[in-house]
């Protein structure tokens, strides 16, 4: 997608304009109208659109307006105008249009500010994220028209400086996004950790772990998940230093289950193929490392990744086997469906031991738990430290991922006590499993100021009500994880 930034907009094929609740034309809006003898004003009035948030009109351009067509697209209250709003309303012109034939949408922002007309370029790009390369035969018809955004700023110099890092942060969204959509017979734990070596050219430093490596630091948890693949585990250590020298990073650790078939506690077929966007919080970590890096972040951070492949077959780890994890605690494997609670216990042993950060977070598609206590679009978590959860909690609603804190009580742990072993991997039946699953990677962060993300529920989107969100892969935590970087954590 071509993104410009211009002064006026010339002869634009399809010009969008913004509209307040009560139809009320943004920018540029009321002049066109006035232009074209108030035709605009007669369409809304003949219409149901008011100017409702993800709501457009679409209106052949009346003489006198150097557009062949017009779409009113809804930025909700006046009052209630705020970031969220611009970007529905930038994103919903998108999709009003994207199959129209047009090649470029030009987007009046000559009425906002320099960031602002940089968001509704950002928005609009978010919005036409498609994943197409194997859609050979795709229709004409149903194939995106639109190749350039072109938005109309009062500070073109302003909107294009404020465009570096919006597009660094929307770069990273789709790297996400093309992780989480891929097959897992392509995206298998090397290959992810191959694509993730190619952002060395951001500047980031990135270092793979293969499985001898592994066996010899002590990932026996991590590795006995990937024990009946035939792909080899991976562990992939991302690290950005745009801080000052020497500060403590702040770390993020991802679950990668490439594809997560339950192993020898194995899944229903029905539904089994949503397993291959079980690395979604390895996506989103490695995809916010590469925002970090994009836009030259001033922060140290480090993303580690577990990649690995959980495979029934003769070389699979069994119900009830014990195996050693590097923190030296044993783990009694009750059900091997329980993978990626296994994955993550050593990457966060490994992240607080080498990295000592100041914090850890992790992402991960932990439990179905999860989507049975919150539905389908809020992501729950879980921390020991106030601090950090508030910085979470803080930013995700700032760029419209929903999530809620989730108690981790003391109480249930002994629902993960094993009677053979320090600890098992699943709690009392299905009574709060998401929780047991988040005391579990508690008794793997040394008392680390730490939070858990449990994404399940919001990985991937099948309805999706966000126009910036198209269905499929979300890409769900760059844009919190940046962000809240930003707010609070850059020098
Ligand atoms: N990857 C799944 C969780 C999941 C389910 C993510 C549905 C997204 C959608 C995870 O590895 C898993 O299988 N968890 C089990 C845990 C149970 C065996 C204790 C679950 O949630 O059923
Ligand atoms: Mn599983
Ligand atoms: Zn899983």
């Amino acid at each position: 997608m071509n993104i410009e930034f211009v002064a006026s907009p010339g002869a634009a094929g399809v010009l969008a304009v913004l509209v307040n609740e009560g139809r009320k034309l943004c920018g540029a809006g009321g002049q066109l109208d006035q232009k074209a003898s108030g035709a605009l004003t007669r369409a809304m009035n003949a219409s149901r659109f008011t100017g409702g948030s993800n709501s457009t009109l679409i209106v052949a351009a009346p003489s006198g307006v150097e557009a062949q067509t017009v779409v009113l697209t809804g930025a909700g209250e006046a009052d209630k105008f705020d970031d969220l709003a611009l970007e529905a309303a930038a994103g919903a012109a998108y999709q009003a249009v994207k199959l129209s034939g047009a090649t470029i949408l030009t987007i009046d922002a000559s009425h906002l500010t320099a960031q602002q007309a940089a968001r509704a370029a950002f928005a609009a790009r978010l919005a036409s994220y498609r994943f197409l390369k194997y859609r050979t035969t795709l229709k004409p018809e149903k194939t995106p028209s639109i190749e350039t955004i072109r938005i109309v700023a009062a500070d073109v110099d302003g909107a294009r400086a404020a465009w570096e890092s919006f597009a660094a942060v929307a770069e990273a969204v789709e790297f996400s996004r093309d992780l989480v959509s891929e097959p897992a017979n392509v995206l298998y734990p090397a290959e992810f950790a191959r694509r993730v070596k190619g952002l060395e050219r951001l500047g980031l430093e990135v270092e793979i772990l293969g499985e001898s490596e592994l066996e010899d630091l002590g990932f026996r948890t991590l590795l006995a998940v990937g024990q009946g693949s035939e792909r080899e585990s991976q562990v992939a250590i991302m690290k950005w230093n745009g801080g000052k020298a020497g500060e403590q990073p702040i770390a993020f650790v991802g679950k990668g289950v490439c594809f997560d078939t339950g192993g020898i506690s194995i899944k229903p077929a029905d539904g089994m193929e949503e397993m291959k966007w079980d690395m979604g919080g390895a996506a989103a970590v490695a995809g916010v490392m590469h925002a970090l890096a994009g836009r030259k972040a001033k922060v140290n951070a480090v993303g580690v990744l577990g990649l690995v492949e959980n495979m029934p077959d003769g070389k699979a780890q069994r119900p009830g086997d014990v195996v050693m994890s590097l923190s030296g605690q044993y783990v009694e494997v009750l059900n091997t469906d329980a993978e990626g609670r296994l994955v993550l216990a050593d990457c966060l042993w490994y992240t607080q031991d080498r990295f000592k950060p100041k914090f850890m977070i992790d992402l991960a598609t932990l439990t179905g738990a999860m989507i049975v206590s919150l539905g389908l679009e809020y992501a729950g978590v879980f921390s020991n430290s106030d601090e950090v959860a508030g910085a979470i909690l803080e930013a995700a609603p700032k760029v419209g991922e929903n999530v809620w804190r989730m108690p981790i009580p003391a109480a249930y742990e002994r629902h993960i006590d094993s009677p053979i072993a320090d600890v098992k991997n699943t709690g009392n039946g299905r009574a709060g499993g998401s929780i047991t699953a988040a005391l579990f990677l508690q008794r793997f962060t040394n008392g680390l100021p730490w939070a858990h993300i449990d994404i399940a529920p919001t990985a991937w989107v099948k309805d999706s009500k966000n126009p910036t969100v198209p269905d499929g892969a979300v890409g769900w935590g760059v844009r919190t994880l940046d962000r809240m970087v930003a707010d609070h954590y850059e020098v």
